[in-house]
């Protein structure tokens, strides 16, 4: 499979990075093909909500997305990390949810419906509620995008607990079983 992590966060060596890191191993030992793009690095404008796009797919404005819109189309599944930004995910990652407008057709058919997705986000906090709201916002954003949604690896408390991430592994690999 092609897989393309959308990475959220800003810290390339954070606790984000290092939960992404054991999803990449495991999927590297099973064979696929990863990219990693690191969204702080590119260049991505917010959407102008023009919805020009819907016409034929092309977004008035020039800028990375347009890189970002070719793996996302070689992709069979897509991994969507960030880190939990009050309550939400980072704006790097919404930058590019935003723009991604561009996937869905004037009838508002998803031109990428088929792939599918994974979430992986990470907390300061250990409360179980802090990663709600995204995963919310993720399960009516995939379903509108028609991507499958396979499955969420979440590291909470990683402020007070030095296992946050390690504590994971299990689950990463119950993840990893459904690939
Ligand atoms: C701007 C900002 C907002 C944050 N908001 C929250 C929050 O609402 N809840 C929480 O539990 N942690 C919050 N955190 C902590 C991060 O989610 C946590 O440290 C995360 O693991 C950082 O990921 P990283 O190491 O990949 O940067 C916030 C951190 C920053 C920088």
């Amino acid at each position: 499979m092609n897989v393309t992590i959308l990475f959220g966060s800003p810290r390339r060596n954070g606790n984000t990075k290092k939960l992404v890191d054991y999803l990449i191993e495991g999927l590297k030992k099973k064979g696929h093909e990863i990219k990693v793009l690191y969204i702080n690095d590119l260049n991505i404008r917010p959407c102008q909500g023009c919805l020009k796009c819907l016409k034929e797919g092309d977004c008035t404005i020039k800028d990375d997305m347009k890189d970002v819109r070719k793996y996302v189309l070689d992709s069979d599944l897509l991994i969507f990390a960030s880190p939990v930004y009050w309550f939400s995910i980072s704006g790097q990652l919404k930058l590019v949810i935003d723009r991604m407008m561009a996937f869905m057709d004037q009838n508002y058919n998803s031109r990428i419906k088929g792939k599918s997705a994974i979430t992986v986000m990470t907390s300061g906090a250990a409360e179980k509620d802090v990663v709600k709201p995204s995963l919310m916002m993720f399960e009516k954003t995939f379903d509108l995008l028609g991507l499958n949604y396979i499955g969420h690896l979440e590291a909470r408390g990683c402020d007070e607990r030095k296992d946050a991430i390690t504590r994971t592994k299990k689950e990463v690999e119950k993840l990893l079983r459904l690939l």
